[in-house]
């Protein structure tokens, strides 16, 4: 039997159980994945506890991310470049870490804009937070020559373009409409325009004509946003990829399958989002 869960605090609104508990039932593995709640100041003993809870791995979700990172004997490439961790497994004895949240976000706007990198145009990103680092990463990872950060709080954007180097570059808040004029992508990392916080206030019709709109946001899976951004004809790419493409590669790890992606993102849009093919 494949035990594997989910951190978080709070834990709740958690997705996660629905998909991997669909792909369990769909690949008939034997197993479960649970949501668990863990306090701040018990994600290290966690951590310690996978073995004796007879678990094969678990994902990390707000705010234990760093923990989880800091608390793994090996850390994978893809949490070190981002300095936490959204999947942990037990191999050789050993407590693994590994962020799959660039290669969600990056394969997805992959599929949706395919051609979002053909240009050498700079992208910008709204936010600062641990998403942003991850999505960061996966922009310079391709190449990208020019990383532009927005954040309310510059700070907390100057400490990243501290860590990535020069290619990354802080901008003005309040200066955000001027600032994608010239960007291929533009994504939001912060946290408006989710069904309980306030839209997202930010002009586009300044972007250029192919230009991508990116919105890390899935309730609702069509944001403010992305609702604005396919109006002026660009593509917008929701965040539903992300998280369903950072879960296959964490499946992946535990049970050695596969996921399909588009067969639950189909479920998902019919059962949970309520949207009729
Ligand atoms: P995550 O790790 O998921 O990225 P986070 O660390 O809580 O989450 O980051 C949330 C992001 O949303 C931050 O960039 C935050 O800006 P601050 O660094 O200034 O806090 C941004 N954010 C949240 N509410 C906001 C608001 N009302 N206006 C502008 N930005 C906001």
């Amino acid at each position: 039997m494949k035990k594997a869960g989910v951190i978080g605090w709070p834990i709740e609104h958690s997705r996660s159980p629905l998909i991997h508990g669909h792909w369990l039932k769909r690949y008939a593995i034997d197993g479960s994945y649970e949501r668990i709640a863990v306090r701040p100041e018990e994600v290290a003993a966690f951590c310690g506890s996978l073995a004796e809870r007879g678990m094969a791995g678990c994902n990390v979700t707000l705010p234990h991310k760093e923990a989880a990172f800091a608390a793994a004997a090996v850390r994978h490439p893809s949490a070190v470049a981002v300095g936490a961790a959204n999947t942990m497994w037990l191999e050789g004895g050993k407590l693994h870490c590994a962020n799959s949240d660039t290669y969600g976000f990056m394969t997805h706007l992959g599929n949706i804009a395919p051609g979002w990198s053909r240009t050498d145009a700079p992208v910008a990103i709204l936010g600062a937070g641990g998403s942003s680092r991850a999505i960061i990463y996966g922009f310079l990872e391709a190449g990208v020559g020019e990383v532009r950060i927005f954040n309310r709080t510059a700070a907390r954007a100057e400490e990243l373009a501290a860590h990535f180097g020069t290619r990354v570059k802080v901008r003005d808040w309040r200066a955000r409409a001027a600032g994608i004029a010239d960007v291929s992508v533009l994504v939001n990392t912060t946290s408006l325009g989710m069904a309980k916080t306030g839209p997202l206030d930010i002009d586009l019709s300044g972007m250029r004509a192919d230009g991508v709109v990116a919105d890390i946001v899935y309730v609702p899976l069509e944001t403010d946003l992305l609702r604005r951004a396919r109006a002026r004809g660009l593509v917008g790419v929701d965040g539903l990829g992300m998280l369903l493409h950072q879960g296959a590669r964490a499946f992946q790890i535990w049970t050695g399958r596969e996921a399909d992606v588009a067969a639950m993102r189909a479920a998902l849009e019919q059962y949970v989002y309520g949207k009729h093919a």
